[in-house]
């Protein structure tokens, strides 16, 4: 080879090292929302109704310490990679309206201090890589169920967060009472606490459904929704197991009940909510109920950009167990009203010609005597189908028409939930207010 074809070569090879090193850096992954911690049911429908309901008690904190002078500070216990400070940043003014720009709560303004804690070194480590450069962030690797990690001279939070079950992480409820005691000994005059379990009768681990609240308290949780199945079963060995405590309202009203007589101040609930009814990673596995079916799967192909759903994939069979009867009512209510909004869309569909801009003949009339979540989803993707049906570029169905329709599921379950621990999630929302 001439030496001019030998260095043009080696030009090439060397241009080709910029590609190692993007795909190294992991912004080459391929990212997709249907599989993966971040999935789209995770991100669009947990993250969103905790933002939903964290609102409210967030903008009053905000409001509070705007008329103190001072900036907002917040911990996060069980922090991961910063999961909770992305959760946080990403909420928003209710109905700032379109010409709107800014639409942040938490914006640098407020933000004064943020603090992750987790037990895991791997995971601290990650989030300073991650924020270490933001001078308001912090990351400690602490035990939360050693007492708050807080130290003596410190001042107080305003806001402690923790999501996505971690506070089941106390399989001993006398730990997860010592942290809320302490949490409001500490607090000066005012803060906000969140608490998130695992839910003790989400359908997805309905075998391991009691009536003697004593049994069963802790599950085995085995983290095997991060592969597809076949992998899955070639991993057992290698899974990770958990040890969490599974909680209903009874049982986490008595812990909160504890916690401020032990503080003598009252740790006051503002809101109670069950996140993933039939939505939940283990619905995909089916590890604890042979019944479950991969609704999750479903809904994050609801979501996917430029994906078609098979909305048939989307219907449930709830299979009730015996004994259980305030549970199966429950259930078997918001499985039909979910499936009966599924069946609507899915006339709508039929029903509708793009040329005709419109609907071949009316769709069925929704009956008065339907709850009013359902009747008002049924509307809505009415007036979706028609209103963009017709679009033809852009892909209306796969882009407009099924995430609509992944949303008013969304409203509807969470407009029939009771904050009762029938869930993935039963999160708890508290004040502490020492002026009250
Ligand atoms: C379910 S993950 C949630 C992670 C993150 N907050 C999120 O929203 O994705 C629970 C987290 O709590 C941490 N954790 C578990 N037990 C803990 C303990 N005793 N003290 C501090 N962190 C703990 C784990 O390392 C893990 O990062």
């Amino acid at each position: 080879m001439s030496e001019d074809k030998e260095q043009e070569q080696d030009k090439e090879l060397w241009q080709m090292e910029a590609y190692t090193e993007a795909v190294k850096s992991g912004l080459y992954a391929k990212k997709t929302g249907l599989v993966g911690k971040y999935d789209n049911v995770r991100r669009y429908w947990e993250d969103e109704l905790t933002r939903q309901f964290l609102r409210a008690p967030l903008q009053k904190l905000i409001k509070r310490c705007r008329a103190q002078m001072r900036r907002l500070r917040i911990m996060d216990l069980g922090c991961g990679s910063a999961d909770g400070f992305e959760l946080l940043a990403g909420m928003r003014h209710r109905d700032p309206g379109l010409h709107t720009n800014e639409v942040s709560l938490l914006t640098s303004n407020v933000l004064g201090q943020y603090t992750g804690i987790d037990l895991n070194r791997d995971l601290i480590r990650q989030g300073r890589l991650l924020y270490g450069e933001n001078p308001k962030m912090e990351f400690r690797q602490a035990d939360f169920r050693k007492g708050l990690p807080l130290a003596a001279k410190e001042p107080s939070c305003d806001l402690y967060f923790s999501s996505f079950g971690t506070t089941s992480h106390h399989n001993d409820d006398k730990t997860a009472v010592q942290l809320l005691a302490e949490i409001a000994e500490r607090c000066q005059d005012y803060c906000v606490v969140m608490c998130d379990w695992l839910g003790r009768y989400s359908y997805e681990w309905q075998s391991l459904w009691v009536n003697d609240l004593s049994k069963h308290r802790n599950m085995d949780y085995v983290v095997s929704y991060i592969y597809e199945k076949e992998e899955r079963e070639q991993r057992r060995g290698e899974l990770q197991h958990l040890n969490l405590r599974l909680m209903s309202r009874k049982e986490a009203d008595a812990i909160v009940k504890a916690a401020s007589q032990r503080a003598k101040v009252e740790i006051k609930p503002l809101v109670w909510f069950d996140r993933s009814t039939f939505t939940g990673r283990h619905m995909d596995t089916a590890e604890y109920n042979t019944h479950a079916q991969p609704i999750r799967q479903a809904v994050n192909s609801l979501h996917e950009a430029n994906v078609r759903t098979d909305l048939s994939s989307l219907l449930i069979d709830y299979v009730p167990k015996p004994g259980f009867e305030f549970l199966n009512t429950y259930f078997e209510q918001l499985q039909m009203c979910w499936n009966t909004l599924v069946q609507y869309t899915q006339t709508l569909l039929l029903l509708h010609k793009e040329s005709e801009q419109g609907f071949v003949e009316d769709p069925p009339p929704v009956p008065g005597s339907y709850p009013a979540a359902l009747r008002d989803m049924m509307e809505r993707m009415r007036h979706v189908v028609v209103g963009v049906g017709w679009l033809g570029i852009g892909l209306p169905r796969e882009n407009i028409i099924e995430p609509q329709l992944g949303y008013a599921l969304r409203y509807m379950v969470t407009n029939m939930q009771r904050g009762q621990g029938c869930a993935h999630g039963l999160v708890g929302i508290f004040e502490v207010n020492k002026h009250a």
